[in-house]
C-alpha cells in the first residue's frame, strides 16, 4: 500500500448497488477506519502504489473505479494521467482529503471521491479499469469477502478493460493488525468464474524491502494480479 505517512464528496446514492459481503459489522468497520484517518493529518505517503505506475503508465486512459481509495494517491495519479476516476472509501475524512487534493492539483473534473461501503455493492456501469489496493477484509465474522468483492469488480470491467489489485501475501513480523493474506494464484483461482477467458497480465508475488516502526529492516510480499477482459469478436 502507499506507505504510512512518515513514521509512524459527498455521499453517493446506493441505488443500483449489489451486495458482496455480510453487513454484520459495517458500523464498526467504518468507524475503525474513520478514527484511524481522523487521528492523523495524513495517514499515507501521498505516493501512488508502486504497481500502478509500473503497470499502467502506457495504458490508454479511460474510465476507472478505485475501490478502497483512502486518501486517493492512486486516484490522483490516474486523473493526472488522463483517466476519469471515481474513488470509493468508507472514510469521509479520507475522501475529503482526496477531493481537496484533486481541487488543489486542478484535476477535480477527472477525480471524484465518494464515501461508500463497497460491502453494499459497487456502482452500476462498467469501467476501463477497476483497481483495488490493500482492501483485505479480515478473519472476523462479517468482514469483507475480498474474492467476492473482486468478482463483483470484474463484472464491472468493460470489454478490453482491466482489473488490477494488490494485497499483502506475506507480512513482516512487526505487522500487528491481522488482515488476511492471499497469494496471486488464490485470487486468480477465486476469480476464475467471473474472468474465464480473460488474459492474465500479471499474477505474482512481488517482494520489497520495508522498514519497521523501530527502524528494523525486513521484507513484505504483495500478491499483484492484473486481468484483462477480452474485446468481443468483431462481426
Ligand atoms: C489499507 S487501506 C488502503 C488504502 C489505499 N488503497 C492505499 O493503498 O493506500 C484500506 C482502505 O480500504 C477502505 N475500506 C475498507 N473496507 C471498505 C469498505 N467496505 N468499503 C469501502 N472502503 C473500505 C479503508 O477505509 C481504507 O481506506
Amino acid at each position: 500500500m502507499t506507505q504510512p505517512h512518515q513514521q509512524r464528496s459527498g455521499p453517493q446514492s446506493d441505488a443500483g448497488m449489489r451486495a458482496t459481503g455480510s453487513q454484520t459489522d459495517v458500523g464498526d468497520r467504518a468507524s475503525r477506519w474513520e478514527e484511524r484517518y481522523a487521528s492523523v493529518e495524513r495517514l499515507w505517503s501521498g505516493r501512488p502504489n508502486d504497481w500502478l505506475p509500473e503497470l499502467a503508465t502506457d495504458w490508454e486512459p479511460g474510465t476507472a473505479l478505485e475501490i478502497g481509495c483512502g486518501e486517493g494517491a492512486d486516484v490522483l495519479w490516474l486523473a493526472e494521467h488522463g483517466w476519469q476516476v471515481t474513488g470509493l472509501d468508507l472514510s469521509a475524512t479520507a475522501v475529503g482529503r482526496l477531493n481537496r487534493e484533486a481541487e488543489r492539483r486542478g484535476v477535480a473534473s477527472r477525480a471524484t471521491g465518494v464515501v461508500h461501503d463497497v460491502g453494499d455493492g459497487l456502482p452500476e456501469g462498467s469501467f476501463d479499469l477497476v483497481t483495488s489496493f490493500y482492501v483485505h477484509g479480515g478473519p472476523e465474522e462479517g468482514s469483507l469477502d475480498l474474492v467476492a468483492l473482486l468478482s463483483d469488480a470484474a463484472a464491472h470491467v468493460a470489454p478490453g478493460g482491466r482489473l488490477l489489485t494488490a494485497v499483502h501475501a506475506v507480512n513482516p513480523p512487526w505487522h500487528t493488525h491481522h488482515a488476511r493474506t492471499y497469494t496471486a494464484d488464490e485470487l486468480v483461482v477465486g476469480l476464475a468464474g467471473e474472468t474465464a477467458g480473460w488474459e492474465v497480465v500479471v499474477a505474482e508475488e512481488r517482494r520489497r524491502q520495508v522498514t519497521g516502526p523501530d527502524g528494523q529492516e525486513g521484507w513484505r510480499a504483495d500478491a499483484v494480479v492484473c486481468l484483462r477482459r477480452p474485446q468481443p469478436p468483431s462481426s
